[in-house]
């Protein structure tokens, strides 16, 4: 079973794929750490054709054989290089590949801006996950406490801009919209499982 989640950063992607990854016992696979670990790769100075990236059972990124812990990615100049590199063809190409064939082993919910339009088109079900930006700008805040609202909200703004292209945050004709705005997390899981029920009841019981 292929679950895509799509949509722009701060909308709840994450916190979503892992409880619908936990309930339906498949892998979780954040494509988004995966721009990032190219990036922080980059940035050591790597070449990207020599570059090897892995995700392994738990799902963690591995570049060059070594796990790359999530706190040397989720950073702030990584926010913005990732989002840089991401529209570079060729990193596209590597990862597009990657990704394919993380999802041809196993049952995955996968996460990123071109999941259901790009990578698997033929996913069971498809997310596309939104909120206001102030809402994003928001939690992205709480995760790095460092910065101003005013800073993160044109960070953000920015980042919707640049993310775009390559079929990405434009959701796929057939993929279920769905808004984080004003809900818990506990909520917005809540919503998104009683979706994907209902989708993958429907379409079992297609003839
Ligand atoms: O989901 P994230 O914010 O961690 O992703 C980091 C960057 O990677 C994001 O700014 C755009 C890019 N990205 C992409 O181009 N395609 C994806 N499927 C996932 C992320």
């Amino acid at each position: 079973m292929i679950i895509a989640i799509d949509g722009p950063a701060g909308a709840g992607k994450t916190t979503i794929g892992r409880a619908l990854a936990r309930y339906f016992r498949c892998k979780f696979i954040n494509t988004g750490a995966m721009y990032r670990a190219v990036a922080w790769a980059l940035q050591q100075g790597a070449q990207l054709e020599e570059t090897e990236l892995n995700v392994d059972e738990q799902g963690r990124l591995i570049v060059d054989g070594q796990v790359l812990h999530e706190d040397k990615l989720y950073r702030l100049e990584l926010d913005e290089f990732a989002s840089k590199i991401a529209r570079r063809p060729e990193v596209r190409v590597k990862l597009i590949a990657l990704q394919r064939e993380l999802a041809k082993e196993s049952n995955v919910v996968m996460e990123g801006r071109d999941i259901g339009t790009v990578v698997l088109p033929h996913a069971d079900v498809k997310l596309y996950i939104d909120a206001p930006i102030r809402e994003r700008a928001r939690r992205r805040l709480h995760q790095r406490p460092r910065t101003s609202l005013e800073e993160i909200l044109k960070e953000l703004e920015d980042r919707d801009q640049r993310d775009q292209g390559f079929g990405r945050l434009s959701p796929a004709p057939d993929a279920v919209m769905l808004t984080t705005a004003g809900k818990t997390p506990e909520e917005s899981i809540a919503q998104a499982l009683q979706v994907v029920r209902e989708a993958l009841g429907r379409k079992t019981s297609m003839p």
